[in-house]
């Protein structure tokens, strides 16, 4: 079994995750050092913001500035986004570019206070239209906005930082419990060995329960294309 990270900004130059090649060769040393064999790059997309053709295009390019250092013992790439979830975008016409490594699994951030009932509507579209949605820390929203997410089938990715505070957070466990927990992040922005080690953490907390989400995880992995 490994562990493959979900949810990280590590592509330089792609978003502020990573303002330079050496910066991500940083990152993907920590993630090597604490055992993370795959990692999904999740650099941000502002629908309402950005210009597609000029994040396409920033992505490649930083794809390529990073592929060039990697070799056999690096962690194993998938190249995605996050995708901020915005009403409409179901009509957004270049959605199937955003996707994680070619496949129909698409993550999405919600608005941080904002669940009305025309996210869950395009949600239900999108669905509907053959995406694997999938709801970037979820731990961040309150259970009630993340049951109604739950009630159209997205599934929920968890920030490992979530798993290691005092106070536990019932609703992720009760989630976790449910299975409607398919993958775990570090959500790494910058060099800060503190995403990885959260990780490392959040796993040894879920024991047994971390094999049955690595399992689906890896499911859902096994049909990204890697760089
Ligand atoms: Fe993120």
């Amino acid at each position: 079994m490994g562990v493959i990270d979900f949810h990280a900004h590590i592509l330089p130059g792609a978003d502020h995750g990573s303002h330079s090649v050496n910066t991500s060769l940083v990152q993907l040393d920590i993630a090597k050092k604490h055992g993370i064999d795959r990692i999904v790059a999740t650099p941000h997309f502002y629908p309402h913001k950005h210009d597609i053709e000029v994040f396409l295009q920033r992505r490649a390019l930083a794809v390529s500035r990073i592929a060039e250092h990697l070799n056999e013992s690096s962690p194993k790439i998938a190249v995605g986004s996050e995708v901020m979830l915005c009403i409409g975008l179901e009509r957004f016409s270049r959605l199937d570019e955003l996707t994680i490594g070619n496949s129909n699994t698409l993550l999405i951030e919600p608005p941080p206070n904002d669940f009305s009932e025309e996210y869950i509507s395009t949600v239900a579209v999108l669905k509907e239209q053959g995406y694997n949605l999938i709801l970037a820390h979820a731990d961040r929203y309150s259970a009630a906005s993340v049951e109604r997410f739950l009630s159209e089938g997205v599934k929920l990715q968890i920030n490992a930082s979530a798993l290691c505070t005092l106070v536990k957070n019932r609703a992720v466990y009760d989630w976790i419990r449910r299975g409607q927990v398919v993958a775990l992040g570090s959500d790494i922005h910058g060099s800060n060995k503190r995403a990885y080690r959260e990780l490392n953490m959040a796993i040894r907390h879920l024991g047994t329960e971390y094999e049955r989400i690595f399992k689906v995880t890896e499911g859902i992995w096994n049909s990204f294309k890697t760089i």
